[in-house]
């Protein structure tokens, strides 16, 4: 082992990374960092710490002229005005307001299509939705499984500035009526039925039956003309809502502009994944998600890159399916979620090691922090040692990846996301929104914008103020605990908020509780997350019924049955505790620290519990836990 190497670390704002040089690369539990092998590190887009802190640098005292070398390579029918960016990003100093590229005229569609290929996939789709009258800043809700249309309907809305919401073909009618209704869409896209591993899912009838009528499908198309000329958009022209759980029952639709978003998407696919022209790319993330916005649509198809797209089960008809596909396709870069990993992990090494997988180069995790030994044996089994892991922190509302490894910049350490991307200040606060400095812990902010930082919420920007910039004013607050250590590499740990992350879906507490209290024998609802080996976090609901109502094995399937419904499969509780009553305060809040305490049978950790208004509620709680 070299001796250490301490990097310059510049002002306040740039991140200590500190190399520590080993001489191999294999990810023991001993080794702290695993480093890319030469052969990688230099041919890679950032080729060291030094490359990568000269660019983050200027990224940040001149944010203008980095991002606006990056926008020049994009085609913009005319350049934005004198001012790159735009922003309020203060609440004490006013509304929140973030402009990127503003007065620029472009379409992402082209730069997607035109600009990389000479004959347009999104053609034949645009054409129909024009012919029955979507126009630009129409809303356009696609209800589609992870089909080759699924991507091509999302860009044909963008050729002509209808703003498209994927909702996930997961969730159940009522919460497609939902979203229906708050955004009133001029079409829902759709397709007849799906399959789902040998189970099929009928599609069509669930939108018939979310908005009680059944017009055209599909069939109509092929008799439209292959060309669509392009609708040309100011950068602030909203692009896509998507909607995603927050701490109160109502998901908020997430606002993306068309500028800023394109410029990022691309960028950070770009570095975060080391992209070249001769890979082949896949992530298993479905376009319901952002991660399928961001990372399998826009920020790909804008590089040029070649995209497999799967619509299939990840483990059907085996737990080899994923590696039959890498080697099919000669797979070089491999995007997925922990919670696939970890359920590949215990299917065991041979499903993996009967293939080949030697084209792959990089992969990359998203949705959830990566536990160190799951981190391991991706990187040891599935990218036999040699491919670096992209660990990427983002969000919906970050439109990107926010803190992630440059593979071939620097070292890795299995677990940490690393260090900011270009343009990203991440700051960590204490609860009084105290910004603190070097090796803490806290809540994980973020200090001025970035290109692909969303702009409102769906009709709602009071709750965009209130829920992310008010927390602690002068920041956008991302909901993650957070800690940075004496490398100055981050480590996510997790949502604060009432927000579970179950497989890498972000679910609120509240959505699954007011599904439940629907239900009429249910007088009350509380949900927390615990830990859970496959998916991360596991919905545990607290229930209390309606007097006199007695529990029952029924009931509790019932129970289960109504979230499913209202929400979707994806969101049911794994456990259904009978609760005489909640602990509450004597205010009447409900505590969740308690609750979480006895899901997770951390009985010796319940803290004080002499605040309650009924303490014996405690006793009773442990007594039924595994009733
Ligand atoms: C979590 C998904 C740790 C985090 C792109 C965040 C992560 C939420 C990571 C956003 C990661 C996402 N490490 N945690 N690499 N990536 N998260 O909006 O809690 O579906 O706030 O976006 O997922 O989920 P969302």
């Amino acid at each position: 082992m070299e001796s250490m190497k301490i990097l310059p670390s510049g002002a306040g704002c740039i991140p200590h990374l500190n190399a520590v040089i080993l001489g191999e690369s294999l990810a023991t539990e001993e080794n702290d960092f695993v480093l890319p092998s030469e052969e990688f590190a230099s041919q890679a887009n950032v080729q060291s710490p030094e490359q990568y802190l000269k660019m983050y640098k200027r990224s940040i005292e001149d944010p203008a002229g980095f991002w606006s070398d990056i926008a020049s390579e994009f085609y913009w029918k005319q350049k934005w005005g004198d001012q790159v960016c735009n922003e309020n990003f203060d609440v004490r100093k006013g509304n929140i307001n973030i402009e990127w590229f503003k007065g620029g005229i472009t379409n992402i569609c082209y730069n997607c299509l035109d600009r990389n290929v000479e004959a347009g996939l999104g053609d034949k789709v645009a054409n129909y939705l024009k012919d029955i009258g979507v126009k630009k800043g129409d809303a356009v809700i696609i209800y589609l499984p992870m089909l080759m249309e699924l991507p091509i309907t999302m860009l044909a809305c963008a050729r002509i500035g209808a703003v498209h919401s994927v909702v996930f073909a997961g969730f159940s009618s009522e919460s497609l009526s939902q979203r229906i209704i708050d955004c009133k869409p001029k079409v829902v896209i759709t397709c007849n039925a799906v399959k789902r591993g040998s189970k099929v899912i009928y599609l069509k009838d669930i939108v018939d039956t979310a908005i009680n009528d059944s017009t055209q499908n599909g069939d109509v198309i092929p008799q439209y003309p292959t060309t669509c000329p392009v609708e040309w958009l100011d950068a602030e022209d909203p692009l896509f809502l998507l909607y995603t759980s927050g701490s109160t029952g109502k998901p908020k639709g997430v606002v993306h502009t068309t500028g800023g978003y394109m410029v990022y998407t691309a960028t950070t696919f770009k570095y975060a994944f080391d992209y070249k022209p001769s890979d082949i790319y896949w992530c298993t993330a479905d376009c319901g998600w952002i991660t399928g916005h961001s990372y399998v649509t826009y920020g790909p198809i804008l590089n040029g890159a070649t995209v497999v797209l799967y619509e299939g089960a990840p483990n059907y008809p085996d737990a080899g399916r994923s590696w039959n596909i890498v080697d099919k396709y000669k797979v070089s870069i491999f995007y997925t979620a922990p919670t696939l990993v970890r359920s590949l992990m215990r299917d065991g090494d041979e499903h993996v090691t009967r293939y080949s997988r030697k084209s792959l180069r990089v992969l990359g995790s998203v949705g959830e922090p990566i536990n160190p030994s799951a981190w391991r044996w991706f990187y040891n089994v599935i990218g036999d040692s040699r491919c670096p892991i992209s660990d990427t922190w983002w969000q919906t509302e970050t439109g990107g990846f926010m803190i992630t490894p440059l593979p071939g910049a620097w070292p890795q350490k299995p677990g940490s996301a690393t260090c900011p991307f270009f343009g990203v200040q991440p700051v960590i606060v204490d609860e009084n929104g105290i910004e603190i400095e070097g090796e803490c812990s806290g809540y994980l902010c973020v200090k001025s914008s970035w290109p692909g930082a969303f702009r409102t919420l769906y009709g709602d920007h009071e709750r965009y103020e209130t829920t992310y910039f008010k927390p602690f004013a002068g920041y956008y607050f991302s909901g993650d605990g957070c800690s940075r250590d004496k490398d100055g590499y981050y480590w996510l740990t997790g949502r604060v908020d009432d927000v579970i992350n179950v497989s890498g879906h972000r679910i609120g507490t509240a959505e699954v509780e007011s599904a439940l209290v629907s239900h009429p024998k249910c007088a009350e609802a509380a949900v927390v997350g615990v830990e859970h080996e496959v998916k991360g976090q596991s919905i545990y609901a607290f229930v209390t019924l309606v007097g006199g109502v007695p529990y029952s094995e029924e009931l509790r399937k019932d129970l289960v049955l109504t979230v499913r419904k209202q929400i979707g499969a994806f969101a049911a509780p794994d456990k259904i505790h009978w609760a005489p009553g909640l602990p509450k305060t004597r205010s009447g809040k409900i505590m969740r620290r308690i609750l979480r305490k006895i899901a997770s049978r951390q009985l010796d950790e319940l803290g004080d519990t002499s605040t309650l208004a009924e303490p014996n509620v405690v006793n009773q709680l442990i007594e039924l836990a595994d009733s």
